[in-house]
């Protein structure tokens, strides 16, 4: 099948750069360019149509490959048997992700960075990079905290202090905000040395602690769970707090009542209940709702503790000042995260945590002899990570190409989109919206007209029983609109995403809403219409085929 050749050690040494054939690497980058120009091109669905199993069975070689093969035998197995089968994630009909369309000269960038092959944890790998990286960082720190422009002059490349770092990730940069939450909560104090160098143990010994506990609402991200359990204090201490009906924003009530009652627990009780940080959230993965970050803020500062604000994914629309008061608060949070490869369209995958104390991310510093020296320029002392790409060159420069102004009007045909599906849902008789769509995440369901307005009057009329029947109704259609969804990713023309709600208008019942993601500059208006038809279209024919009669019994 393959061409065979030789185990030649003159063949492996001309495959590293500089190969000794210049022409080749320019001939297969022409070559590759050319197969993903044809794959974006490529009509039909949005993803292709074979299934798991033989996705399965075409990767099932236990093998390492043995002997070398030529680079344009492997080629066709990239295109066919991966390319193909890769989810079309730039399609403008795909508005079911946070992953969505990128400028196509972010990927020259990533070429860029792999051919530097910069190293960002220490600046004997990462020369110029790393004031790059430091550039960035100090743009973004601007962008949130707004501090004078004496302090970023004397900060940006200061290497004495640290606005933030790099990340590879959103979960990274989260994490790296609650390790300095941790460390600064547990400090060297007295011979005790500190949590980062004696352990959890001996911490809340010398602490009197007897949990530690984070505090976010229900629509909180995943990965504050799972950083409970790395930073060592347990996912279940994890307070997940309700969120207002509706508006899917962290009940400040039931916040306060929280924070009572640990301040309540405390003065009785020889061992404490620490509180690591309360987190705010700009942008909710599920709802796309910001909670009171101004509220939340004050709050923490009155129970004497840190403030982090998840702003993985409604970062980026700080550049739209007639947003900006959504936001308000930010700018006295302790930590915030902020992601590159949500809504600033870049490749995967970059995240940042900025910290409003220059002197925080000290607190996580470890050093050696070999490498991230104490009093190095090296971006890796303060860091969780070590080996790191030079992923910083993505945003800096498509921050450049495109600016803030330019991801200003960005946002704002994103705001419009998602405006104009909300409006099209409320006018249509067989949809019902069941969120506010502030940063571009909209969630609606399928419900027929005839169940709609039954179910409005069940709940007007507001008894025990007609309340009773609306929840069986609820769980009837949840079946639906899981079914729905699958027909709608088989059908294949459109793609949007699925959660569960428990914050909708028919609290405390837990709706299956369908969940759209509509940030592709390239989705329109006339696309939104096109997608509620065809939802639409599929919804009538699934309920008239297997629901219509177990509906009957509910009238
Ligand atoms: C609000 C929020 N925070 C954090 C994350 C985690 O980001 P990442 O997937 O980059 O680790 C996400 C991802 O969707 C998110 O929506």
């Amino acid at each position: 099948m393959y061409e065979k050749i030789s185990t030649d050690i003159e063949h492996l040494r001309k495959l590293f750069v500089f190969p000794e054939s210049q022409d080749k690497f320019l001939e297969f980058g022409k070559q590759i360019l050319d197969m993903m120009y044809k794959s974006f091109k490529q009509k039909g669905g949005l993803h292709s149509s074979i299934t798991l199993d033989e996705l399965t069975s075409l990767f099932s070689d236990i093998s390492i490959p043995r002997d070398p093969q030529l680079l344009r035998d492997i080629f066709p197995e990239i295109e066919n048997k991966i390319a193909s089968h890769s989810v079309k994630v730039y399609s403008p009909y795909y508005i079911g992700h946070m992953t969505s369309a990128i400028p196509y000269f972010t990927i020259l960038i990533d070429m860029i960075i792999s051919s530097l092959n910069q190293n960002q944890v220490k600046i004997e790998t990462a020369k110029a990079s790393t004031f790059v990286e430091r550039e960035l960082l100090c743009w973004i720190h601007r962008l949130i905290y707004q501090k004078s422009a004496k302090f970023y002059r004397e900060t940006v490349q200061n290497h004495r202090v640290a606005l933030g770092n790099v990340t590879s990730d959103g979960t990274l940069a989260n994490l790296t905000a609650m390790m300095v939450a941790r460390n600064l909560l547990f400090a060297p104090d007295g011979r005790f040395p500190g949590i980062a160098r004696a352990g959890i143990a001996e911490a809340y010994r010398h602490y009197n602690c007897e949990r530690t506990v984070i505090l976010i609402s229900k629509r909180g991200h995943y990965s504050f769970d799972k950083i409970a359990d790395t930073c060592g204090i347990g996912d279940s201490n994890v307070i997940k707090i309700p969120v207002d009906t509706g508006s899917n924003k962290i009940d400040l009530n039931i916040l306060r009542k929280e924070l009572n009652e640990i301040e309540a627990y405390n003065q009785n009780h020889e061992q404490k209940i620490k509180i690591l940080s309360l987190i705010g959230i700009a942008g909710t993965t599920e709802t796309g709702n910001i909670d009171n970050l101004y509220e939340m803020n004050r709050l923490a500062r009155k129970y004497n503790t840190r403030f982090h604000v998840d702003a993985a994914w409604g970062g980026p629309v700080l550049f739209v000042d007639d947003y900006s008061h959504l936001f308000k608060g930010i700018e006295d949070a302790d930590s915030v995260t902020f992601d590159s490869h949500k809504l600033l369209y870049l490749p995967l995958s970059m995240g940042m945590v900025l910290f409003n104390n220059q002197k925080d991310l000290q607190s996580l510093q470890h050093t050696t002899q070999y490498v991230v020296r104490p009093d190095s320029r090296d971006q890796g002392r303060f860091t969780i990570e070590g080996s790191r790409p030079f992923a910083a060159l993505r945003p800096w420069v498509a921050l450049k190409v495109i600016g803030s102004e330019g991801f200003k009007l960005l946002f704002e045909k994103a705001f419009t989109i998602s405006s104009y599906f909300k409006t099209q849902i409320d006018i249509h008789p067989n949809f019902e919206s069941l969120n506010d769509p502030e940063l571009f995440i909209f969630n609606y369901r399928f419900i027929p007209v005839k169940i709609k307005k039954h179910l409005e009057s069940l709940i007007s009329e507001n008894s025990a029983e007609t309340l009773k029947m609306a929840s069986r109704i609820n769980s009837s259609l949840n079946e639906v609109n899981i079914q729905l969804h699958r027909d709608i990713r088989n059908n294949d023309l459109s793609f949007v995403s699925r959660t569960v709600l428990e914050s909708t208008r028919y609290a405390p019942d837990e709706i299956v809403v369908l969940r759209a993601v509509t940030i592709n500059p390239l989705t329109t208006t006339s696309i939104i219409k096109e997608i509620i038809a065809e939802h639409n279209k599929l919804g009538l024919k699934l309920f008239n085929k297997s629901y219509k009669k177990r509906f009957k019994n509910y009238f």
